[in-house]
C-alpha cells in the first residue's frame, strides 16, 4: 500500500494554503513514503529538538529561520527543548559571545513560527502532557520514551525540521509507535531485585536496558514498589540514550502493560534476559568512566529537575556548604526554578554554593570553556553524552552520592 493523501492534504501539497503548509507536506509526504506509512494522522501537539545553536549550528539556524520567513504557524501546541545556554544569564555561564548571537537568533525563529517557550526537555511537567493513547509527534528522546512508557501517548522519535513540519501540518505519518501492533514487547527483563529500586539504579537499569534492547520493545517484570514520576524519568532518558528506546513497557506502571500477558499482546518474547543486583552494580562500574575520586563539577538535572529533586537535593545538602573547588549546578526549568524561589530554596542552596543553569542543559550548552575535567552526575543520559559533548570523564552515583561529593570535594566512599 502507498500514501493516500486525503484532498485536504492534496490541496497543501498544491500550495493552495500557502508556501509554509506546502513546504511542510512536501517533507512529511517523502518521511511518510519512505517509512512506509500510509497515511497522515492527525497529532495533538508537537515537542521540538532545533532548540540550541550546539546541535543545530549555522544550517539549522537559518532553516528555521526561512521557515519563519514563509509564514509558518504552529497549528497544534508545540513546546521545545532546553535553550542553548543559561537562559538567565549566559554572560556568567562563561558562554561565547558569537554562540549566544546564534543562539538568540534561533529563538527569535521559532518564536515566530509559535512555539511554547518552555525550554525543557520535560514538558510533560505542567507545559504538554498527552493522554492515555493519544497520537503527538515528539523529538526529545527522554521525553518520547517517558511519553510512551509512563503516559501511553503515542509517538516516534521525531528528527529536527520534521517536528516543525509535523507542528505547522498537526500531523505525522502513521507508522511505527502510532500503531498499536508495533507497540507490543518483544524481549523479556526479568528483575531480579526483590526489593524496591534505590535511586541510582533506576538509571543503571536504564543504562543497561538501551546497550541491551537498541530499538527493540523491553518488557521489565519484576519493579517493586510504586516507583514515582522522577524515577521512571531518569529509567527513560537513560535507556533511549544508551540505546534508541523508545519504549519500555514496566509492568504495573506503563498504562499499555498492567500484566505481563497484556504487555506482550500476541507477541512471543524474542529473548529473556534476567537482571539482579550485581549486575546494577557492574553497569554502574562501566557508567564509572573516571577511575579516581577526585571532582570538578557535580551537574544534576538530565533531564530538568523537578521541584520535588530540588527539594531533595536542599534535604540532602542540610544546611552544609559546597566545596569551594567543586562546582555544584543544577539544571532545571524556569517553573521548577521559579517555586524553588517561592520556596526560599532557591537562596538557601545559592548561598551554599549551589547554581542554578536556567533553561538550559549540561549537554546542549557550551560548558568546555570551564575546562573540567571529571564530571559527577545522577543520570544514566548525562554519563552517555558527557564524554563527547563535555570533554569530562565522568563518575556516576545516586543524588545522595552527589551531594556527599560536592561537599567533600572527592567521592566519598
Ligand atoms: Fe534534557 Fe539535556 Fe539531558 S535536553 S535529557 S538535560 S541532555
Amino acid at each position: 500500500m502507498s500514501l493516500k493523501l486525503t484532498a485536504d492534504e492534496r490541496a497543501i501539497l498544491e500550495g493552495k494554503e500557502g508556501e509554509a503548509r506546502k513546504f511542510a507536506m512536501e517533507i512529511l509526504v517523502k518521511v511518510a513514503e519512505g517509512s512506509g506509512a500510509e497515511r497522515l494522522i492527525p497529532i495533538s501537539s508537537v515537542h521540538l529538538v532545533l532548540h540550541a545553536y550546539k546541535s543545530a549550528f549555522d544550517a539549522g539556524v537559518i532553516a528555521a529561520e526561512k521557515i519563519a520567513d514563509m509564514g509558518a504557524r504552529f497549528s497544534v501546541p508545540t513546546t521545545i527543548d532546553p535553550y542553548g545556554m543559561d537562559a538567565e544569564d549566559w554572560r556568567a555561564a562563561k558562554t561565547p559571545e558569537q554562540y549566544a548571537v546564534m543562539q538568540e537568533r534561533l529563538e527569535k525563529a521559532v518564536m515566530r513560527i509559535g512555539v511554547i517557550p518552555v525550554w525543557t526537555c520535560t514538558p510533560y511537567y505542567g507545559f504538554n502532557m498527552p493522554r492515555f493513547g493519544e497520537n503527538v509527534a515528539w523529538s526529545e528522546s527522554s521525553a518520547v520514551a517517558f511519553v510512551n512508557t509512563v503516559l501511553g501517548a503515542r509517538t516516534n522519535r521525531q528528527s529536527a525540521i520534521v517536528d516543525i513540519c509535523c507542528g505547522i501540518l498537526g500531523k505525522a505519518p502513521e507508522v511505527g509507535l502510532h500503531l498499536a501492533e508495533n507497540r507490543r514487547g518483544e524481549v523479556l527483563i526479568k528483575l531480579n531485585v526483590d526489593r524496591p529500586l534505590k535511586d541510582w539504579e533506576f538509571p543503571a537499569l536504564g543504562f543497561r536496558l538501551g546497550r541491551l534492547l537498541g530499538n527493540r520493545i523491553g518488557v521489565v517484570d519484576g519493579v517493586k514498589g510504586s516507583p514515582v514520576t522522577e524515577n521512571m524519568k531518569s529509567l527513560c532518558a537513560a535507556a533511549a540514550a544508551s540505546g534508541s528506546v523508545a519504549l519500555l513497557h514496566v509492568v504495573g506502571v506503563t498504562p499499555e502493560a498492567p500484566t505481563l500477558e497484556a504487555a506482550f499482546g500476541a507477541n512471543e518474547s524474542k529473548q529473556v534476559v534476567e537482571i539482579g543486583e550485581q549486575d546494577l552494580l557492574d553497569t554502574r562500574a562501566q557508567m564509572n568512566t573516571h577511575k579516581g575520586r577526585d571532582v570538578d563539577v557535580v551537574a544534576l538535572g538530565c533531564p530538568h529537575y523537578t521541584i520535588n529533586e530540588i527539594v531533595n537535593v536542599h534535604r540532602l545538602l542540610a544546611g552544609r556548604k559546597v566545596h569551594p573547588d567543586v562546582a555544584f549546578w543544577i539544571y532545571a526549568n524556569s517553573a521548577a526554578i521559579a517555586m524553588a524561589e517561592k520556596m526560599g530554596i532557591r537562596k538557601e542552596l545559592e548561598d551554599a554554593g549551589v547554581t542554578f543553569r536556567a533553561g538550559t542543559c549540561m549537554i546542549i550548552s557550551p560548558i568546555r570553556e570551564w575546562g573540567f575535567k571529571v564530571m559527577m552526575t545522577d543520570s544514566g543520559k548525562c554519563v552517555h553524552y558527557g564524554p563527547m559533548e563535555c570533554g569530562t570523564e565522568m563518575l556516576f552515583g545516586g543524588t545522595g552520592e552527589c551531594v556527599e561529593a560536592a561537599v567533600a570535594g572527592h567521592v566519598v566512599a
